[in-house]
């Protein structure tokens, strides 16, 4: 009796001393690195962000104030988004977390006037209006102080056109709605991914703040649907799906455009509400990375850059792995940096993270530019390519990627991860990265009023296209401005940001420990050590490269010219009315 008792005893003592050692914060989960601080330098490089924001914000608001965003050559407003003024929304935040205590008053006041209750557009995006208007009003609503109740009402009424995109007993929702008059969706398209699993982040919230549980439910089934539908690997899902049938209707694995942010709110909305193996999210998560270091993960051959690490797409009806890699899918490094750190540092998912944030960032060190391209390709281990097409050996050879859509529309993917590698590791040099970056971003697309897109990050004298989106002001200002802010704002120990770099405050700041057994499969591998380059060069020969025979993406690269001279991009009209799109993944923010 007694042998057991003294155990319980010490066992007793043991717990006492490791919740005492929580709540010194020892033993709590911590995302940012413990050692960090503003600088001076960092201190003038913020300021200098927050003036080229409020710079390009005026000018928004001077040409182009409730359109949904600005044409910054023609100095016009246009509208895709529902015609509502998404830029003022997307911006709110931005003013917010830079201190812009006037802007954000007079945005909030703006968005409480907007009329959501009909548009002037035939179709409306579900993805797009929930991540940039749904997230910017509540996440709005939080950063305020959580006053301004009447945009917790906007968010309602948005919401509750957002439920149209379920139809009947189905789990997933149709993307495109036709929001007036209580319109049915669009049913012919096929739900992505990204379409269908970026709502959770949102949807919880709103639940949150109205009161009601059912915005939470759809966005559960849905995501709940993919995660019990049949994978191409374990936790990596097809792009598209069947709504009547929740299975995949195609086989095309990509962390790119309509993939993404499926797999960024796995772990993202795990953080949120601090749930770990008791929801599927989390463990799900895991498994997608796992199967992406083992199936996906590539070093690009035949070049001296064999450091490098980017993720393949993969589709089996196509060859495999397709060795290309995107802006938008750049935005890994930092989501796979933020899952290992609530994993306790977990050391394979970090140095991959790691190694994706340098790889992104070497298409914007390499570039005549200074900034990253839409999307790039290599060439794959074995020589394999399945038809992507490496064209500027001389170039590949040099810096491990060659072009393939060569525009710059102002994403922020890259920067996000530089922004996490920085607040995670404390180390100074990704912030001379970004500051890097953003005077290029700075010198390149200078347009008559505030940034433009351009049409070549290869060119030294690249044109300027005719288009600058809200996550301009949402994301890419506000994550090159967090780089260097003071490392309280947006502490990534107490918010998680949504897809369209709208914070949230997470439920348990602080929690101990994220359960999720990590060895239920075969181990994840180390990273390889870099294959030493050949003394030659013989291997990989521009000859052996196969003919293409992979073709399908969207041709975001066509640019069209308008009336008044200038560009626009072809996917950017097509985002006009997407109904007619069935593969609309690079058009996407979705990250
Ligand atoms: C950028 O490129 C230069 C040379 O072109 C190289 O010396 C430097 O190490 C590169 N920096 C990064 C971060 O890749
Ligand atoms: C903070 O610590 C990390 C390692 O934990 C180190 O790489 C970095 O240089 C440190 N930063 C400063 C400013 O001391």
């Amino acid at each position: 009796m007694l042998l057991p008792l003294s155990r319980n005893f010490a066992v007793l003592l043991l717990g006492l001393l490791a919740l005492s050692s929580h709540r010194q914060g020892t033993g709590a989960v911590q995302i940012q690195s413990p050692n960090l601080s503003q600088s001076p330098t960092s201190k003038q490089r913020a300021d200098a962000v927050k003036k080229a924001y409020v710079d390009s914000y005026n000018d928004y608001k001077k040409y182009a104030l409730g359109y949904d965003a600005l044409a910054p050559v023609s100095k016009k407003g246009v509208n895709y988004l529902g015609g509502w003024g998404a830029t003022v929304v997307d911006s709110l935040t931005t003013s917010y977390v830079m201190g812009l205590q006037d802007l954000f008053q007079e945005a909030v006041d703006f968005t409480k006037r907007i009329d959501f209750t009909k548009t002037e557009q035939s179709t409306i995006s579900l993805f797009e209006t929930n991540i940039r208007y749904l997230g910017g009003m509540l996440s709005a609503f939080e950063l305020g102080g959580k006053k301004e109740t009447k945009l917790v009402d906007q968010a309602k009424i948005v919401g509750d056109h957002l439920l149209k995109g379920w139809v009947g007993v189905n789990d997933l929702p149709f993307n495109t709605l036709h929001w007036n008059n209580d319109g049915q969706p669009d049913t012919n398209s096929k739900p992505g991914i990204a379409e269908a699993g970026t709502l959770l982040i949102e949807f919880d919230r709103l639940s949150k703040y109205t009161g009601d549980p059912k915005y939470l439910q759809y966005a559960e089934k849905a995501m709940k649907a993919i995660i019990n539908s049949k994978p191409v690997f374990p936790g990596l899902y097809a792009q598209n799906y069947d709504a009547s049938t929740n299975q995949a209707s195609n086989d095309y694995v990509t962390w790119g455009g309509g993939s993404d942010s499926f797999f960024e709110y796995l772990v993202k909305y795990a953080y949120l509400v601090g749930s770990d193996s008791s929801q599927p999210y989390l463990p799900t998560w895991v498994d997608s990375v796992k199967s992406s270091i083992r199936n996906l993960i590539t070093s690009p051959q035949g070049t001296d850059r064999k450091d490098l690490k980017y993720l393949t797409d993969y589709s089996a009806s196509n060859g495999g792995n397709l060795p290309r890699f995107s802006h938008l899918g750049c935005f890994v490094g930092g989501n796979w940096l933020l899952g290992s750190k609530m994993l306790g540092g977990y050391q394979p998912f970090q140095t991959y993270g790691l190694d994706l944030v340098e790889s992104c960032y070497n298409t914007y060190n390499s570039s005549t530019t200074g900034i990253g391209p839409e999307t790039f390709v290599f060439i794959g281990e074995k020589g394999g390519t399945n038809g992507v097409n490496v064209k500027d050996y001389n170039f590949y050879g040099k810096n491990g990627f060659d072009y393939e859509v060569e525009q710059y529309i102002l994403r922020p993917e890259v920067l996000e991860s530089v922004f996490y590698a920085y607040r995670i590791t404390g180390d100074q040099r990704w912030q001379d990265l970004s500051w890097k970056a953003f005077q290029s971003i700075l010198k390149y697309c200078k347009a008559p009023a505030a940034l433009s897109s351009i049409d070549s990050v290869k060119s030294s004298k690249p044109n300027l296209l005719d288009d600058s989106e809200s996550f301009l002001y949402a994301e890419t200002f506000k994550y090159i401005y967090l780089t260097f802010a003071d490392p309280s704002v947006v502490n990534l120990d107490r918010y998680v940001l949504n897809t369209e770099g709208h914070p949230f405050l997470i439920d348990q700041p602080g929690k101990a420990k994220y359960q999720v057994d990590l060895g239920d499969t075969e181990p994840v591998p180390s990273p390889p050590p870099p294959t030493p380059t050949s003394q030659n060069g013989e291997e990989e020969k521009p000859g052996s490269v196969p003919v293409p025979k992979f073709s399908s993406l969207p041709d975001l690269g066509k640019l069209v010219q308008k009336p008044d001279g200038s560009y626009l991009l072809g996917g950017l009209l097509d985002l006009l009315d997407r109904a007619s799109i069935e593969w609309m993944g690079n058009l996407e923010r979705g990250s």
